[in-house]
């Protein structure tokens, strides 16, 4: 199975000058992504990948890129379709950036969003608006700031129509 795991605030915004835009000031989403790729594969864009700084560990790291390297822990694929074939029997989490949610979104039926209940101004890359005669809502978890927590955030699962 294929899902999108994203976090967007409430303007679609995913990210700023290559980092998230809440930094990591929302831990909780952190454990959140971590419950729901470990074990199985995990797709990025290389410049996710370069901004992670590092590999998810317990999980199959791909990173696609247009240039081929040899990296310990990491496959390199090309496309999505060279990654998803890299990926073999593991559930698939497509987790970014901007560019591959936009490649990704036709070939998913799961999206596993983070709704952070604040707006960034400085996003430069977004998460693409979800058509909503096309994409149901299933489940939804809200939470309130916290000591630890900086924004509200509702943990959100989306189902393609069929
Ligand atoms: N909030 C969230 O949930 C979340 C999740 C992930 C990332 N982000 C944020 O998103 C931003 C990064 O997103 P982005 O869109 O700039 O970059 P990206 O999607 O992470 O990576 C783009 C790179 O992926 C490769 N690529 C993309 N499509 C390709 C294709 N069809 N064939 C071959 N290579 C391809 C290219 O690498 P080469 O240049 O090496 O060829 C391209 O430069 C950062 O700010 C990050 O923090 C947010």
């Amino acid at each position: 199975m294929k899902s999108i795991v994203v976090a967007y605030d409430k303007n679609n915004g995913i990210g700023a000058s290559n980092d998230l835009l809440w930094k990591r000031d929302i831990p909780a989403d952190l454990r959140h992504f971590r419950d729901l790729t470990h074990g199985g594969a995990v797709i990025m864009g290389r410049k996710t990948f370069e901004s992670i700084n590092g590999i998810l560990g317990g999980r199959k790291n791909i990173v696609i890129s247009h240039h081929f390297r040899l990296m310990e822990g990491v496959t390199f694929a090309r496309n999505l379709q060279e990654a998803y074939k890299e990926a073999g029997d593991a559930d698939i989490s497509i987790i970014g950036g901007g560019s591959i949610y936009e490649q990704a979104l036709p070939d998913v039926d799961r999206i596993y969003a983070t709704e952070i209940k604040a707006v960034f101004p400085q996003a430069d890359t977004f998460f693409p608006r979800l058509d909503s005669r096309e994409w149901h809502e299933v489940t939804r978890e809200s939470h309130r700031a916290d000591g630890a927590n900086k924004y509200d955030y509702d943990f959100v699962t989306y189902q393609r129509a069929r």
